[in-house]
């Protein structure tokens, strides 16, 4: 007997592994989270999801392809982050975003949002981040930072492109703070593990809480970047007897002085 192939159709392969995501770790995707991978789908933006790389409190992280082969990552923000309040002041201060309300998915559609307008913004002035693609509701697509299919590591697991050169990612990540700074956005969760070393030095990711300068609590955030980020190179600097002073630094990435040594 020849079967009847059902006219409905049926769900795109991706879809189906979502759902036995969904099976493990309880509601990670909603109903309206796969009708916007649909979404991406149906309008080319990539064609399978094929696994995660990595699935944090906040966020799962995708890598997909494109029907053109490429690969592109994908970021799907939980809306079921029960951590979310925390998001709020970031998006309350910054005047993009301050018509905010005070409600679980409001805060989490605007915090995809966000770091889309974010990485458009920095990437348009040439800081090394990903490539924004586009967003919809709780969804990034972004340029992915990685070869063969696997991520380039972050800073915190590889350590420095050149070891022996750590002052070269350093001067590549103060420029690229320096230079958001100068357009007006502080990314305000600069660290180890936030940046990615790639075959073009260290690039900047995760940046659904950076602000606009504007935000009352910019100051704050771009001393605590400024402090990570010597924090970390401090102790490769040691070895060649390199001493950073943290305000002059600051002066520095602000656009006060021209140089930081
Ligand atoms: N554009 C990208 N290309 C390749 N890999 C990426 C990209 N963006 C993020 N990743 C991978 O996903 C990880 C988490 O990304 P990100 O820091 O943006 O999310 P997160 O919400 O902070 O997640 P977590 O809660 O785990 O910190 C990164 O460490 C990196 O391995
Ligand atoms: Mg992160």
């Amino acid at each position: 007997m020849v079967r009847k192939r059902s006219k409905r159709k049926r769900p795109p392969k991706s879809i189906k592994q979502l759902k036995e995501i969904n099976k493990v770790e309880e509601k990670v995707f909603d109903r309206n989270t796969l009708l916007a991978i649909s979404y991406f789908q149906n309008h080319k933006i990539f064609e399978t999801l094929d696994y995660p790389i990595s699935m944090g409190k906040e966020a799962v992280v995708f890598k997909a392809t494109a029907e053109s082969g490429n690969n592109v990552a994908v970021k799907i923000y939980r809306v079921e982050n029960p951590t979310f309040i925390n998001m709020y002041k970031y998006l309350k201060g910054d005047p993009r975003f301050s018509k905010i309300k005070k409600k679980r998915l409001d805060i989490i559609l605007n915090w995809a949002k966000k770091e889309f307008a974010n990485l458009r913004l920095a990437y348009r002035n040439k800081v090394h981040v990903p490539k924004p693609i586009k967003w919809r509701r709780n969804i990034v697509v972004m340029e992915f930072l990685g070869k063969h299919g696997i991520p380039y590591p972050t800073l915190q697991s590889y350590g420095p492109t050149d070891p022996e050169h750590p002052e070269y990612d350093f001067d590549q990540i103060i420029n690229d703070i320096r230079m958001m700074y100068k357009i007006g956005l502080v990314h305000a969760d600069i660290s180890e593990y936030n940046i990615m070393i790639t075959d073009n030095g260290p690039y900047i990711i995760d940046m659904a809480q950076a602000v606009l300068v504007k935000h009352p609590l910019s100051e704050q955030f771009i001393k605590k970047d400024v402090k990570n980020i010597i924090k970390y190179f401090d102790k490769y600097f040691k070895r060649e007897l390199v001493e950073l002073d943290n305000r002059k630094v600051l002066e520095y990435v602000k656009g006060k002085r021209e140089e930081y040594r």
